[in-house]
């Protein structure tokens, strides 16, 4: 029996917020700043002009790839169409939405190094509904040296996506370990970068040289670039550290760091195994809730529609 629209809406509402929202520790819980909501966005009546959105740290290992997955997934539940890109030669993103890369027609590498491709024929749906992925293969790795004589070279991802703006609403990039041109490409190509950061000592250390890279592409190839916000991931309420380290990267980088932060479980790894996004492997669980909690502070600070 077909569902009325309130009703539609009365079970999004129910998958989206959930008690889970309660444990999940934010930074204003962290700081004693006064507590923040986000609530569910209303639905779009109409699609395009993607906001673009590099996911990148040089380090590997701090959740680039497990945000880029769910985040997506969460934008999706709130009705936005999103596209994910693998833009690192390990193609984790492809393995965590079970894609084998053996039996690839096509990967992003093959609409980089060649313009007669068409982006049409190489984006895969996946499992969840309104979130399609373009692929990586190893060969990626050969790109950064591919592209050496090409002209323009840092804009080759842009030219790439410049085709499927008008169809998304959001078009997230996993960016591989490195601040290589690959990662130059994808700046070049966003509107937003993301930068998921472990709650552990040190991790600070990284973010002035990405701070750099940053810096030179708005003046030199983009200069609409912005820092849309850190992410806290790995997070441990038990331990003190996580806390002290949290307050560092805010006192670092006020008002860039997220209200929401990603809590440490062994959850995610599971869905890597699984190959599908926690919002669906396990639904109700405090890693789901952070990313949908996540979803909805990018929509309500305007980073996308
Ligand atoms: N919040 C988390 N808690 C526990 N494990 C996580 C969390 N986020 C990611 N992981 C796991 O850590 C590993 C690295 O994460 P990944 O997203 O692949 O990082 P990156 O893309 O930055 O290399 C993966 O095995 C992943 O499942
Ligand atoms: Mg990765």
């Amino acid at each position: 029996m077909a569902k009325s629209a309130s009703e539609i809406s009365r079970l999004n509402a129910k998958s989206t917020l959930s008690k889970f929202d309660s444990e999940i520790v934010t930074t204003s819980m962290v700081l004693g700043t006064p507590q923040r909501e986000f609530p569910i966005p209303a639905p779009l009546s109409e699609h395009g002009n993607a906001k673009i959105i590099s996911v990148v740290n040089q380090k590997g290992g701090v959740g680039k790839t497990t945000t880029t997955i769910n985040l997506g997934a969460a934008f999706a539940e709130l009705g936005r169409r999103v596209l994910l890109v693998d833009f690192d030669p390990q193609h984790s993103l492809s393995v965590g939405l079970n894609v084998s890369t053996r039996d690839l027609e096509g990967s992003i590498y093959n609409l980089m190094m060649d313009e007669s491709t068409k982006i049409e024929d190489f984006l895969l749906k996946t499992s969840v509904p309104g979130m399609d992925m373009i692929p990586a293969h190893e060969d990626l790795s050969g790109a950064e040296g591919g592209l050496v004589t090409v002209i323009a070279r840092e804009k080759i991802l842009k030219r790439v996506l410049q085709t499927v703006t008008d169809f998304y609403d959001v078009i997230l990039i996993d960016c591989q370990p490195s601040l290589g041109l690959l990662t130059v490409n994808a700046l070049t190509a966003s509107n937003w970068v993301l930068v998921p950061l472990e709650c552990e000592y040190f991790a600070l250390r990284g973010v002035a040289l990405l701070d750099d890279i940053i810096k030179k592409v708005q003046i030199n190839t983009n200069p609409d670039l912005q820092l849309l916000g850190i992410l806290p991931t790995m997070f441990d309420r038990k331990t003190v550290h996580s806390r002290e380290v949290l307050e560092r990267i805010s006192e670092a980088f006020p008002n860039k760091i997220f209200d929401t932060t990603i809590a440490r479980t062994v959850r995610f790894p599971e869905t890597t195994v699984a190959g599908e996004p926690i919002t669906s492997y396990a639904s109700a669980s405090i890693g789901a809730a952070a990313y949908r909690r996540l979803a909805r502070e990018i929509i309500s600070n305007g980073g996308v529609r």
